[in-house]
This record gives C-alpha cells, structure tokens and sequence, in this order.
C-alpha cells in the first residue's frame, strides 16, 4: 500500500488549496503514547494524504534511533506498517538539524555525546558528519577511576582507540597540568558536549559532563584554574575555552502509555544546571535545538517546503503551516515565535491526549494555541476546514 495509491475522493482543486499548507505533527502524546496507538492517529494521516498536503513529523524524540529507525519505529506505533511513503526524510528528530550544522567538530575537532545509548548516539553522529565521537564507553574503559561506581549500564565500545591515537591526560594533581604539552596534540581534548535526549544513566554522565566543562579547555584529567582563581571575570569556568555544551532540547515533561507525565531531557538538564551551580557558583551556559528553538523549526521549514516530491526538490512556498502538539512549551511555543522570512504563518494546535490536560486551576495553557481540539484527527479537520 502506497499512501498515494489510494483513490482520492477529492477533486484536483481541492488538491491544489491544499498543497498551499502543511502540517508538522508532532509524535509522543498526538500519534501514539509509547507503544499505545491512539486511535484516530491513523485517519487523520489518511485525511493528510488523500488530499496530498505536505508533512513532516516533528518530535524532540531521539537518541537511540537514526531518522530512517524512528520512521519504522512510527509505523508501528501509528499501525500503518504498510505505507512506504513514511520514511526517514519525513521525520525530524531533536538532533537531525545537525546534519546541517557546518562546523569544525565534524572535521577535526572531538565531540563527547550522550544519550540513552551511546553507542547508537556514536553512530547517528558518525551519519551528520562528526568523525571523531566520544562516549562514557570509551572513558570508563580508558580511565579507570573515572567514575566511583558500577555504572548501571555498560555497552561494549568494541575497544575503540580514542581519536587520532591521543591519550588521556593522567596527572595526580589536576590542577599541575602542563598547557604547552597538553597542546602538543598528544592528549584527548574535548570541544564540545551534545546531550542527544535523555542520558540512561544521569549519575554517571553528571560526573563526566562536569569534569569535561571543570577542566582546562577540555583536557580530561585536568582542572581549569587561572592561578586558583575561577571566577567568571577573571577566566574561569566556561570562560577560557572550555568545550561549548548543547543539548537536544529543553522538554521538561512528555507522554507516554503511563497516566502520569514522565520526565524529558530538560529534567536532566535542570538537574545538571543545579549540581554546577553548587559546584561552582555560576550558571551553566548551554546552547539548545529542538523544539521550541529557531534552529529546529528553521529545519523543518526549509524540509517542509521540499515535501510531497517538490518539483526538482526546489522548494514550493506555503501559506500556512499547522503544528499540531501536545505540549504548549515545544509545540504551541515554538510555532508562535516562529516567523519564517517568506511570510508563512505557523498555527499551533493543542490536542488532549498528551502532556496538556485541561484542570480546574488550568483552563488554558500557558503559551496560546489557535485552537485546543480533542484529538489529531479533530486537528486536521479543524485545518481543513479553517482553509475553506
Ligand atoms: O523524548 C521525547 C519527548 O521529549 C517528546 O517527544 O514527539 O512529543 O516531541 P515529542
Ligand atoms: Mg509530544
């Protein structure tokens, strides 16, 4: 079954109006909760692709799955096994706008990255580009004493070398590091920290991350410090050259099949913010993508307007763009201050079946939708009929 092939009862006309606007869906808590399919999530696609509107699928989900993964991972959740025109490039994952990013640190910088499995976040950082990956696998194999505990999950890093045959800096006083031989280029030095979604094991990657950032421009093993003094003005954390830290994005909260919310990414970060914080005085400074960032709604603009077989992949300009989301704080959020340079509008929808619950104390949801509907099928309908 071809999402095409189906006899659309809609006439070229209104085939063409549609063409003219779009819709991101969201995925966790609109078209599925975990494993647990909601039911009209497969009509209201099916509404979406008789009339061939142009789509994507925008979740802040990620980590563990390439973006052709977590299309077949949808397919199952959503029960459309059989439609192949669901594939990895509709799909937009909290750290797929990277594939974009020009940067050094896909050339000959080092990354340190963490996710639910570092080892499969190793691999879809190796399919964006970056060369040179490290995860806590690699440190807790070469660096002993690293971490004082039995980290709770322990992947096999097939005894990877670290890059470009450095080692790891191995001084017994943290702060007596040499700065004219760590730059010798011996050494493991660490530019950057990419928290791709939810790190398994918060305890183990609380240390790491904090020893990347604590240390001397990313040299692990050593301790930051312009002669013992670590303030911001004079130097200091994050001040000196330290590797930069983004994260994948800032949801505090998502949905699954449990009745109760569960905890994101951003409940890692708040906890990680709060431990430097107390360790050093300052706030954190990090970069983030995702929804609600520019970044991510940037991507998904530019991936919009090339859908649905665009002529020559050139992109096709469109009117409206319909986000339909469960949480106010990525979904509504992000499409309200989104403003793309061609003028397109970004209509946020709120559905019930996820995050937003609408209770007494909170009739209305702290950033606006245009519409709160039920359901994603109540969604689309709403959409269409919005466009006449
Ligand atoms: O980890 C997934 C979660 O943060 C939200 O996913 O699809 O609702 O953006 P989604
Ligand atoms: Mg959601």
């Amino acid at each position: 079954v071809t999402s095409s092939s189906t006899a659309s009862p809609f006439s070229q006309e209104a085939k063409k109006l549609a063409r003219s606007f779009g819709f991101l869906y969201d995925c966790d808590g609109v078209l599925h909760l975990g494993d647990q399919k909601i039911d009209s999530a497969k009509s209201a696609l099916r509404l979406c692709w008789d009339h061939d509107s142009r789509y994507l699928f925008l979740t802040n989900g990620g980590g563990n799955t390439t973006e052709e993964q977590k299309a077949a991972s949808l397919k199952k959740k959503v029960g459309i096994d059989g439609v192949d025109d669901l594939i990895g490039d509709r799909v937009i994952q909290s750290h797929t706008p990277l594939r974009k990013f020009r940067t050094q640190a896909k050339e000959d910088q080092t990354i340190y990255i963490t996710s639910l499995d570092p080892e499969r976040a190793r691999e879809i950082a190796h399919s964006y580009g970056f060369k040179n990956v490290i995860t806590s696998t690699d440190l807790l194999e070469q660096y002993e004493h690293i971490y004082p505990f039995t980290p709770k999950h322990i992947f096999n890093s097939k005894g990877r070398a670290l890059p470009n045959g450095t080692k790891l800096w191995r001084g017994k006083d943290a702060m007596a590091y040499d700065a004219a031989e760590l730059k010798s280029g011996n050494y493991l030095k660490i530019d950057h920290v990419f928290i791709f979604n939810d790190p398994r094991d918060w305890s183990l990657e609380t240390q790491i991350i904090h020893d990347i950032l604590a240390s001397h421009q990313g040299y692990l093993g050593t301790l930051s410090h312009k002669n013992g003094d670590q303030s911001l003005e004079n130097g200091g954390w994050q001040q000196d050259g330290q590797p930069k830290v983004w994260i994948s994005n800032l949801d505090l909260l998502w949905k699954t099949e449990h009745p109760i919310n569960r905890f994101g990414t951003g409940a890692f970060l708040h906890a990680f913010r709060g431990v430097w914080k107390e360790s050093t005085g300052h706030e954190l400074l990090f970069k983030y993508m995702g929804k609600p960032s520019r970044i991510t709604y940037e991507y998904a603009h530019d991936s919009l307007l090339r859908a649905n077989g665009a002529a020559d992949g050139r992109a096709e300009p469109l009117r409206r763009v319909y986000m339909i989301g469960d949480n106010p704080e990525s979904d509504v959020r992000g499409a309200l201050e989104f403003q793309p340079e061609d003028g397109t509008e970004y209509v946020p929808i709120l559905v019930k079946t996820g995050v937003w619950r609408q209770t007494e104390a909170e009739r209305q949801p702290r950033w606006q939708p245009a519409v709160i509907v039920d359901d994603v099928l109540d969604a689309v309908v709403w959409a269409m009929r919005n466009e006449g």
